[in-house]
């Protein structure tokens, strides 16, 4: 290692302002940069090359300017198909502070603004020339000059007896340094979309890659399993999700084949396999929502509940839940989750298709539980989570139900999902939906919102609580002119077996 001298700048450039200036109002940081300036020209400036990586003061011109490209990886690396970690190398020029060891905590808080924030990057190194010195590394793009250091920041530099000398220092960047939006951007096709964004489902990333990042795919997922710990598989969306389990077809880019997975959720575990089930981390916020509404006992039928988001935390809030699913794969997990909860005693889960579900299981349990006249009201909820179709499931609760209607407040609440492309998405699934039951809903449900899909589609749930008329088959019948069917069916066996009363008994 060679030491250079070199002469200070930045000292000669204060010492101007002063002079230049002496009766204007001088500057509290040009005053405190006035006590600083005696010491500084007693300090040295040290130049320090390292065979990798040195440091030296810096001089005035350079510093002025900086390269906006400095924390780009280097421009041959453009148009790398197949990820070589090696060609990232890069050594770029920091300004560093030299200070005294027993200093340095106290003076990171205080220089929190501009230190070197980079991935991977200690911030404070040891001072090759002296073990009792460290040196703090810079933000570049903050640090110009020993002028970018602001007042506050100058005051702890002269409390704790530091010369804010700034010198060079040549740091070594690696492909570990980078961001992966720096990497990709660096790959990629100059001026197009390089948006590293994923949905993280367990250890997998699923990605949903553009047209134009399809040749750098394996890279992308590479980069992707690199930059963001926990990430061991990366995925892409190889067709719109329009199958009828709502699974992904993908492609594993790189890393682990495994679909099998683990999530949290709501302080949930599901595991399933990701390759046949739905899944969609973004839905947590709603599923959350839905479980809020819930009070302990009441009753929740889940017509499309996938592995269990919706089903299980209900469960867990002790409501008697119904849930079902047409995938044997959904179902098979869902029952595995139900068990992995500790719920499986709250649910009661079915493989059959939603409309079976309603006409069947449903059907029967509304008709035994609205019948029973009880001192708790539980409320019913009925989740449909299948967007693009469950609009055209409703119609299975016109006269889904016969005898006496029960009272208002204990009709079923429905929470029914939909997409719409529509310019007013809260009134196209109000009609939507009124028109398939045949009445209006406007005046009596509403409409939450749920995400925007994509420009122009959101996904929105319409609550409604079934109108008796709609869900009964005779909703004209009372207390005044209904009979139990039992009691009706007694009346006339009696009537059948007793003897008729003739004149002559
Ligand atoms: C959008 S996912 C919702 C899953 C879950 N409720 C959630 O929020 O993550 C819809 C689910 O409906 C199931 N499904 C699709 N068609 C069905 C049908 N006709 N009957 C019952 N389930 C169906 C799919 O297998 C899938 O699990």
């Amino acid at each position: 290692m060679r030491i250079l001298w070199k002469p200070f700048g930045f000292s000669r450039r204060l010492l101007q302002v002063e002079c230049c200036h002496p009766n204007e109002l001088i500057s509290l940081s040009v005053l405190t940069r006035r006590t600083l300036v005696p010491r500084l020209k007693k300090a040295p400036s040290i130049f320090w090359l390292g065979q990798r990586q040195g440091f030296s003061t810096m001089p005035e011109e350079e510093a002025s300017t900086r390269d906006t490209e400095l924390f780009s990886p280097p421009s041959d690396v453009r148009g790398m198909t197949k990820l070589d970690r090696a060609a990232f190398k890069k050594t770029v020029s920091i300004p560093v502070l030299k200070v005294r060891k027993e200093v340095v905590n106290r003076l990171m808080r205080a220089l929190k603004r501009v230190a070197l924030q980079r991935p991977g990057i200690k911030r404070v190194l040891e001072d090759p020339e002296d073990g009792d010195n460290r040196l703090i590394m810079l933000d570049p793009y903050k640090m110009l000059t020993v002028d970018s250091f602001e007042k506050a920041e100058f005051a702890v530099l002269e409390e704790l007896d530091v010369n804010p000398q700034l010198s060079q220092y040549n740091l070594e960047l690696t492909y570990e340094n980078f961001k992966s939006e720096e990497v990709l951007r660096a790959v990629l096709p100059e001026g197009q979309d390089v948006t590293s964004g994923f949905s993280r489902v367990g250890h997998i990333a699923h990605l949903n890659l553009r047209d134009h990042q399809l040749p750098f795919k394996h890279l992308i997922g590479q980069v992707m399993i690199d930059k963001n710990p926990g990430i061991t598989s990366a995925v892409n969306k190889t067709s719109n999700i329009d199958n009828t389990y709502r699974n992904f077809q993908m492609e594993v880019l790189s890393g682990e084949e495994n679909m099998l997975t683990k999530v949290r959720e709501n302080n949930y575990t599901y595991e399933f396999d990701f390759s046949k089930v739905y899944w969609n981390p973004r839905l947590s916020t709603e599923h959350g929502r839905i479980t809020e509404l819930l009070k302990p006992g009441d009753v929740l039928f889940d017509v499309f509940a996938g592995v269990g988001p919706f089903a299980i935390p209900a469960a867990g809030k002790t409501c008697t839940v119904f849930a079902n699913d047409l995938n044997p794969e959904s179902h098979k997990w869902l029952l595995h989750n139900c068990k992995l909860n500790k719920v499986d005693q709250k649910v009661k889960v079915f493989n059959m298709d939603g409309k079976d579900f309603l006409l069947g299981p449903v059907r029967e349990e509304l008709m035994l539980r609205l019948g029973l006249p009880t001192k708790e009201k539980p409320s019913i909820h009925i989740v449909m989570n299948l967007p693009a179709k469950a609009i055209e499931f409703l119609s299975v609760f016109k006269s889904l139900l016969n005898g006496q209607p029960c009272s208002s407040e204990r009709l079923p609440t429905v929470h029914c999902y939909y997409f719409s492309k529509d310019a007013n998405p809260a009134k196209d699934v109000c009609q939507r939906a009124g028109a398939v039951l045949g009445i209006s809903l406007e005046a009596s449900s509403s409409v939450h919102l749920v995400r925007n899909v994509a420009p122009n589609k959101e996904m929105l749930c319409l609550t409604f609580q079934i109108p008796a008329a709609t869900l009964y088959e005779n909703p004209a019948l009372t207390l005044e002119n209904y009979e139990e069917p039992s009691l009706k069916r007694q009346r006339t066996d009696d009537s059948v077996s007793e003897p008729p009363v003739t004149s002559d008994s």
